[in-house]
């Protein structure tokens, strides 16, 4: 066990990327299976790979790279995290949230946190693009168990407002002048790794959601807990409402790679009317 303190380690990992930048993020982004290749186009971008970063894991999950990527998009500084480690691959959740952390540190005051998603909602279709307005914690776990340092945020942290209302708007802005229709929805967070049963499924669109996934909710919890401002979207992969996904992970990631002309659009988009 660590004897150094959460905030002494956030230090130490700031310290580690200034070894590599001194850009000051105004936006940080983490980017889902399938959708790390918005990093690639990155002006002046510096890579940090995980394994440089103290207190960062790696993530052993194909489609998922271990890097960040700091540099300018649409002339606004950005952090990219190209790849996230999972509840599911057996971190600890507080491992999980440590580079949320790090990104505010560094002076990140947003996050974009995207991610693949099944659709459970009827309507939904493979390749929507869905703007999370709210989440169910249904992994089991939550992220802030334990001490709490109150430099960091508050004990009993509100999440009446974690997906930032003034955000989504601009969200919907942006969706409307590239000219594609964004969906809106409840995101679930399973922990997984299995797939949801038949039966899952229904209690899931019962309680409320419209798309489930197995990562993101610890992510914004964190991000709400530090004061950040969060905008999330969900590309669905698959859908779940005629019955449990067959898909294996490869469908999910050619999935994602269809929509990804539009997700790039979009998020381009938000990071510039971020700025305004
Ligand atoms: N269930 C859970 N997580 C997912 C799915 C799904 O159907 N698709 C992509 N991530």
């Amino acid at each position: 066990m660590s004897t150094r303190s959460l905030s002494e380690m956030i230090e130490e990992a700031v310290k580690a990327i200034r070894q590599y930048t001194d850009i000051v993020p105004e936006t940080a982004m983490i980017l889902g299976s399938g959708l790390g290749s918005l990093a690639d186009q990155v002006e002046n971008p510096v890579e940090v790979p995980y394994k440089d970063i103290p207190g960062f894991s790696v993530s052993t999950v194909h489609g998922h790279v271990g890097s960040m990527v700091l540099g300018t998009l649409e002339g606004r500084n950005v952090a990219i995290l190209k790849g996230r480690v999972h509840y599911y691959e057996g971190h600890k959740m507080e491992s999980i949230i440590f580079p949320v952390r790090v990104l505010h540190a560094l002076g990140a005051k947003t996050l974009v946190v995207t991610n693949a998603a099944g659709g459970i909602r009827q309507d939904l279709k493979v390749g929507d693009l869905v703007l999370i307005t709210d989440h169910i914690n249904f992994m089991g776990a939550n992220p802030l168990v334990g001490p709490n340092d109150e430099k960091i945020g508050p004990r009993f942290p509100p999440m009446s407002t974690a997906y930032t209302p003034a955000l989504q708007e601009v969200a919907r802005k942006v969706a409307k002048e590239v000219g594609f229709t964004l969906a809106e929805g409840v995101y679930v967070a399973m922990s997984g790794p299995s797939y949801e049963t038949p039966a899952e499924i229904r209690m899931l669109g019962r309680m409320g959601a419209d798309v489930v996934g197995m990562s993101t909710v610890p992510e914004t919890i964190a991000a709400a807990h530090c004061g950040m401002q969060v905008v999330g979207i969900s590309c669905v992969t698959n859908v779940l409402h005629k019955g449990p996904s067959t898909d294996t992970h490869e469908d999910v990631l050619k999935a994602a790679a269809e929509a990804k002309p539009r997700f790039i659009n979009l998020v381009r988009g938000i990071v510039r009317e971020l700025g305004n």
